[in-house]
């Protein structure tokens, strides 16, 4: 069985507007309304549950009552961090688990509504070899470490070899079982501190290895102001375009390393 957790909580601080960014309307439909709409549609999602920011229950409840989807097991309220939203979902879910059983979910930020199906069903099949997935894409920026020198600002102290880099997206997919054990390990921690759920398991259950499957330039989070017009703009192309005209393939095989092709330099 396979849960999708649409992550909502947050109230979008950086775009900036007085609601939630993933209520605002992009291409004629709430931002999470697309997101949804997604997991509704992948057959290999039997359930899907929200967190979403305190307050704003409601709002998500209308969504989903007018759109008819009926995966949407429950609308809950999320947590004040991202971190503490996931543990909400892992309480949630457990409580319908008997013991000894186990089963797939996929952790999804709501503010990211251009993912592909295709996306979905591999981090569902990578599920059935390893207990945590990843989705992600290779860096086309450089990517420097920097320390801050008290006023004279920041110095650069590493600059990591790209073609080993990936930005990480979502969805993050694990057993149940493995994302509650790493979250149960990390709450003797003091110092906890983490923005995803992949971080939580790779510090916490070292010996977990965490696969990678190729994401999608498409699957962009709205995160600033500007993502807002890119996304619009985005709806628009991939209503018309082919997954090769999107480049699909050349991000599958370059994250699978049967490539020597690199664009650009
Ligand atoms: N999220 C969540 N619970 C929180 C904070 C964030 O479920 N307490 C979710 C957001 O709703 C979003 C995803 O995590 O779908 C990615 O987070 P981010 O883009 O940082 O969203 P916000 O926290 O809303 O944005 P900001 O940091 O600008 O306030």
């Amino acid at each position: 069985r396979t849960t999708a957790v649409i992550l909502a909580g947050g109230t979008g601080q950086r775009v900036g507007l007085s609601i939630p960014k993933q209520l605002l309307k992009i291409a004629g439909k709430a931002v999470i309304e697309h997101t949804l709409t997604t997991f509704e549609n992948t057959d290999s999602i039997d359930d899907i549950i929200v967190l979403m920011a305190p307050g704003y229950v409601p709002d998500v409840e209308k969504i989903v009552a007018k759109a008819g989807f009926k995966k949407v097991t429950r609308v809950i309220e999320g947590g004040s961090t991202r971190n503490e939203t996931t543990e909400r979902a892992i309480s949630a879910l457990g409580e319908g688990l008997a013991e000894g059983e186990d089963r797939n979910v996929l952790f999804h930020d709501a503010v990211r509504p251009l993912l592909s199906q295709r996306v979905i069903d591999d981090c569902v099949s990578a599920l059935e070899r390893y207990q945590a997935v990843d989705v992600a894409i290779p860096s086309a920026d450089t990517i420097i470490v920097t320390r801050t020198h008290g006023e004279d600002g920041e110095f650069i102290t590493e600059i990591p070899d790209r073609s080993r880099l990936r930005r990480g997206q979502t969805p993050q997919a694990f057993k149940l079982s493995t994302i509650r054990r790493a979250y149960e390990v990390a709450a003797n921690d003091p110092n906890f501190q983490a923005t995803d759920d992949c971080s939580v398991v790779l510090k916490y259950l070292p010996d977990v290895p965490i696969h990678v499957v190729a994401g999608d330039e498409y699957n962009m989070k709205v995160t600033q102001p500007v993502d807002v017009f890119i996304a619009d703009k985005l709806f628009q192309l991939a209503s018309t375009a082919t997954p090769e005209q999107r480049g699909e393939a050349a991000y599958r095989e370059l994250l699978t390393g049967r490539t020597v092709v690199v664009f650009g330099g």
